[in-house]
């Protein structure tokens, strides 16, 4: 069997010998992002370290757990940290967590980070509905033989974010009052942030935002036919807008300050997204 499904399969029985439950949303929470999961009424709790050969974060606020439970009624699983492929994992590791989820029953993954703001109009603590990706500045997760258990070998790649479900986030962004970007994100790979130079380039290209995840995990769930939806928080103004230097530790303040707008918008969501998969 390849290798990359094999562990696929071990860590997916390895969850399913600790619970049953089976969501309809996945979420992914970003850098600064994962006081979201009070949010959610927990059923049961799956650090990642229990999920043998399961890749575990080493970013410090990253330590990762697996959260089942309800958003508004609508069940869900919930990633508390993610792994990052500067971590040194190989990139089939990074979208391994994506996968699973959709292998448990996840038919929508709402991804959400931290990102730089690359669009001159942005300010941290924005939030963007993402659009579309630049892909091109990170390996392609699918890499190596087609796992046909799983999608084709050429996915389609002209609409991987869902556009009923970019509709669901606009609306209900109107309905709560919160202000939402809209735009393109680019993953790079880190884990160094980049150069002014690397963010005219960015600028240049199309990008509005840019991080460090969601892109690869994207690509390894459009794969897999599931929607998909994301949402970045703008956690500074890329190198070189501003006179700061840039620091992990702002991604977190900005979080911070887009927390209850953040909250809202997801809960609302996912409540309407749950509505579209009965
Ligand atoms: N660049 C890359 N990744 C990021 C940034 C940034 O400026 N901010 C938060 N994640």
């Amino acid at each position: 069997m390849n290798p990359v499904f094999e562990k696929l399969m071990k860590c997916y029985k390895c969850v399913r010998e600790k619970t049953d439950f089976v969501p309809d949303v996945a979420i992914v929470l970003g850098s600064g992002l994962g006081e979201y999961a009070k949010q959610i009424d927990v059923v049961f709790e799956l650090p990642y370290s229990e999920v043998e050969e399961f890749p575990v974060s080493t970013v410090p606020g990253h330590a990762g757990k697996f959260i089942f439970g309800y958003v508004e009624g609508v069940p869900v699983v919930c990633m508390k940290g993610r792994v990052h492929y500067y971590e040194g994992y190989p990139i089939t590791d990074v979208v391994l967590p994506a996968r699973l989820m959709k292998l448990i029953g996840a038919k929508i993954l709402f991804l959400t980070n931290a990102a730089g703001g690359v669009n001159t109009s942005f300010h941290a603590g924005d939030l963007m509905l993402i659009r579309d990706h630049i892909a091109c500045f990170a390996p392609n997760p699918l890499i190596g033989p087609n796992i046909d258990e799983l999608g084709v070998r050429f996915p389609d790649m002209s609409r991987v974010y869902d556009r009923e479900l970019q509709e669901i986030i606009r609306d209900t962004a109107k309905e709560q009052r919160v202000y939402l970007q809209e735009g393109v994100y680019a993953q790079l790979t880190g884990p160094s942030f980049e150069s002014p130079a690397d963010i005219r380039m960015m600028r240049v290209l199309g990008a509005d935002a840019v991080g460090m995840s969601t892109v690869v995990e994207a690509i390894a769930a459009n794969h897999m036919g599931m929607r998909i939806c994301g949402v970045s928080c703008i956690s500074n103004l890329a190198a070189g807008m501003t006179e700061n230097p840039l620091t992990h530790e702002e991604v977190q303040e900005a979080a911070d300050m887009a927390a209850p707008n953040f909250t809202s918008l997801v809960t609302e969501s996912v409540k309407k997204m749950g509505q579209l998969v009965k």
